[in-house]
């Protein structure tokens, strides 16, 4: 296998994956209605095997092996460790057994000639270094006809549960955006670079639609929790932080959680999403 992907490799298995392994359940809630959005496009009870790209710690994998027709069995790849790890925990505490995990990149190890009936990811693909040749690589998986569905973040600007809090941060830490079209969760913000990359991949049928939808951030925690929860999402800014003083850090602290409770509603934080749902067919 050709090396690529390397430091996404080591983010995802390293602090990014421990990061979700904590606080998966929160995570789950907030991206829940979002994924759900993405699986409507697909016809589970038609399906016997189904590929999750990008899969994390499995609770959509999981979500799609139960709506499956007799015999049928979904796949999920990830090339985090400890998410699959987890992912792995969760479908045997749920007694799930019509599922399987494993350790694989989606953009260059194969993935199966015209296997699978239907192929969807939540917020798993926008992390490859070569985008067509991950998208060459899934289509081929795909049975004939088969259907590929995914959800993906529009623009930083139009989402302002990460702009507003960075807003914030960026009064005290200089934060680099990543060059465009980089992997990212931003990666796939422009709508048009999406269908290029799926019409070069020769997926046809192809839309794209824009989702928007209020959605629960940090299930439960009070603003203050909140706060020092996101700091520890993002590497670049834990990075950043570091070379900062107490006084600056106190101050990120307070600012997040006033951002926070400005945004709460019945105790929950709530925030406005901006989301592609992308289906295609192959
Ligand atoms: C934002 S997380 C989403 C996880 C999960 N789909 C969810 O919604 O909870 C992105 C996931 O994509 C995975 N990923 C990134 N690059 C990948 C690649 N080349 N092949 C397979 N998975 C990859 C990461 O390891 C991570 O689990």
């Amino acid at each position: 296998m050709r090396s690529t992907n390397e430091k996404a490799k080591q983010f995802w298995s390293g602090e990014g994956g421990d990061f979700w392994v904590e606080n998966q359940e929160e995570l789950d809630v907030t991206l829940e209605p979002l994924g759900r959005a993405a699986l409507t496009n697909i016809d589970l009870s038609s399906c016997a095997s189904v590929l999750d790209i990008g899969c994390g710690t499995g609770r959509t994998t999981i979500e799609i092996a139960k709506k499956l027709a007799a015999n049928g069995k979904a796949t999920g790849l990830d090339i985090s460790k400890p998410m699959l790890k987890k992912a792995k925990m969760h479908a045997q505490a749920e007694g799930v057994e019509n599922v399987s995990f494993d350790c694989v990149d989606a953009q260059v190890e194969s993935l199966g000639d015209a296997v699978f009936d239907a192929a969807f990811s939540r917020f798993g693909v926008m992390f490859f270094e070569d985008s067509m040749e991950a998208f060459s690589n899934i289509q081929g998986a795909l049975k004939e006809d088969a259907p590929l569905s995914f959800v993906c973040w529009q623009s930083p600007a139009s989402n302002p549960w990460h702009a507003r809090a960075m807003e914030v941060v960026t009064q005290y830490i200089d934060i680099p955006r990543p060059p465009r079209r980089s992997p990212s969760p931003f990666a796939f913000e422009e709508r048009d670079y999406v269908e290029e990359i799926l019409v070069a991949a020769k997926f046809r049928k192809i839309e794209i639609m824009p989702f928007e939808k209020k959605i629960v951030w940090f299930n439960g925690k009070d603003p203050h929790r909140a706060a020092s929860s996101y700091l520890s999402i993002n590497p670049i800014v834990s990075e950043g932080l570091a070379a900062l003083d107490d006084e600056g850090k106190e101050k990120i602290l307070a600012g997040l959680a006033n951002l926070f409770s400005l945004n709460q509603i019945d105790g929950q934080i709530m925030f406005d999403s901006a989301t592609w749902i992308v289906s295609a067919i192959k």
